[in-house]
């Protein structure tokens, strides 16, 4: 099974709206990158699912050399934007089966639920086996994901609202039989409120 396609259609269109000066180390992120570059010493680091590179950026600017993979050329796009794809290569491709350049990775992470966007487990076995074809004997897999909020939900009620602020709305709706969230955003504008379809997550 491959969700690869519904991913990026989805990321595809909300990469439209991310913003690219969000790729510099801030407070929230400093824990995280200091956590990931004492792993990684100088690198090589992958990232799957590097996105725009709000945190590969970062590490990359701390010296470490990273590559990434991404199912969305969109993200990628933007990735770009930031730096040059020299800086910074990145494959698109599923991070299920994509070949990134090397197999002498020290760190391949895996963060920022990007894990949970493979919504088979056949392709969540898939991803942990390319990350093992990319490290060194001895490197480090390190996955964030976050703990869906079941206990949230009312009784017999499915939505969870994961972000509410003034320009953003985030709703996950939850199949607790399927395992399965959906994560609906929406951007407010003025007085408009724009959405896109939901990304899937296992
Ligand atoms: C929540 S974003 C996280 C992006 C980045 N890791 C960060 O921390 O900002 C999830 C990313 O995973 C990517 N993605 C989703 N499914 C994927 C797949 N099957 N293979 C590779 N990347 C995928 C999306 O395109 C998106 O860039």
């Amino acid at each position: 099974m491959d969700s690869s396609a519904e991913q990026r259609r989805f990321w595809d269109n909300h990469a439209l709206s991310w913003d690219p000066s969000a790729a510099v180390e801030t407070d929230d992120t400093t824990p995280l990158l200091d956590f990931l570059a004492a792993l990684a010493g100088d690198g090589p680091a992958l990232e799957l699912g590097i996105g725009t590179g709000r945190i590969a950026v970062p590490l990359y600017r701390r010296g470490v050399s990273v590559a990434g993979i991404d199912v969305s050329p969109g993200m990628i796009k933007v990735l770009h934007d930031t730096v040059s794809a020299e800086e910074i290569p990145a494959t698109v491709g599923s991070m299920a089966s994509a070949d990134a350049p090397g197999r002498d990775y020290r760190l391949v992470y895996v963060i920022a639920n990007a894990i949970s966007c493979l919504v088979y487990q056949d392709e969540q076995i898939a991803c942990f086996q390319n990350a093992a074809r990319h490290l060194r004997p001895g490197g480090h897999l390190v996955i964030s994901l976050w703990v869906p909020q079941l206990r949230e939900l009312p009784l017999g009620q499915t939505l969870v609202a994961g972000t509410v602020t003034d320009t953003k709305w985030i709703i996950d709706s939850y199949d607790i039989v399927a395992q399965r969230v959906v994560s609906h955003h929406f951007t407010v504008d003025g007085d408009r409120v724009i959405g896109s379809r939901g990304s899937q997550h296992r």
